[in-house]
């Protein structure tokens, strides 16, 4: 019998959300490999780290690489694929309120974190899910990219960048559900979260409507534990509830 704990892979588990997931599935007794651009001060024995940069596709190829060969020499196999990285904004570049605001070097950058990088993580981490098992690949979208969901306008690159990781995983959803159907492949909106991303919208949160990281970890994985095969390729809030495309 295999006694060994569930694995998962968080992929950008420097951010507020993505770190707050990992420390919630060490305490539940997960092992995890974390990748992240910058050193994460999170320390436990059952947490293996590797540097991952979504803008170099060689150090993605090679965080995957690492993930093979732990899960070859500890002959394991992958339960959990976690993309958790994004970008709203830099000193540099600020969410656009007008079509006027829009810039050529803001939408490669934003794209760049929020779309190129999670496609080039689902080509090279995609491919490690087992053929014949329950296996959850879930990156944090967000709701502002729901086209249909969309009556406020304004952030023309953010909602353009997790409109198109929407139609992505719609897409890898499809392709892995050929090779594998019990593979699950989803976004997740977190809700509004205390994070630097969204430290200079916070005032326009409705009173209770701004999470702590860790609640919003929290239900996220509640989700991903509701989550059946027929649910691949769709978008779910931090509620559960399926958000339109
Ligand atoms: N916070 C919210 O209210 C909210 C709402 C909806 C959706 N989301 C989504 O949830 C996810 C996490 O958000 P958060 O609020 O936790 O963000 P956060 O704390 O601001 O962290 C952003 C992360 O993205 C990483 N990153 C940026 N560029 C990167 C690159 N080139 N390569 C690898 N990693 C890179 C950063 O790495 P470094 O640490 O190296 O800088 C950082 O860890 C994002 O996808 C965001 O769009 C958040």
């Amino acid at each position: 019998m295999n006694t060994q704990p569930p694995l998962a892979i968080v992929i950008g588990f420097s951010s507020t959300i993505g770190r707050a997931m990992t420390q919630q599935l060490l305490d539940r007794g997960w092992t995890v490999l974390g990748f992240s651009r910058r050193p994460v001060d999170l320390y436990h024995d059952n947490l293996h780290r590797m540097t991952i940069d979504f803008t170099d596709e060689t150090s993605i190829e090679m965080a995957a690489g690492f993930a093979r060969d732990i899960m070859a020499s500890q002959k394991r196999t992958i339960d959990l694929i976690l993309e958790t990285a994004g970008m709203l904004h830099t000193d540099n570049i600020k969410p656009e309120k007008s079509l006027r605001d829009i810039n050529m070097d803001a939408f490669l950058k934003v794209f760049q974190v929020n779309t190129f990088g999670p496609a080039l993580v689902m080509k090279h981490f995609l491919p490690l899910l087992p053929r014949k098992k329950k296996t959850i690949f879930a990156a944090l979208s967000a709701r502002v990219g729901s086209i249909s969901d969309n009556r406020l306008g304004g952030w023309y690159v953010y909602r353009a960048s997790k409109a198109a990781l929407n139609m992505l995983i719609r897409n890898a959803a499809i392709e892995t559900g050929r090779r594998n159907k019990d593979a699950i492949i989803v976004g997740l909106h977190p809700g509004t979260v205390d994070s630097p991303l969204s430290k200079p919208f916070q005032s326009a949160v409705p009173e209770g409507k701004l999470f702590t990281a860790n609640y919003s970890a929290d239900r996220l994985l509640s989700v991903l534990d509701t989550l059946t095969p027929q649910d691949s390729g769709a978008l779910f809030a931090w509620d559960g509830q399926r958000i339109s495309p």
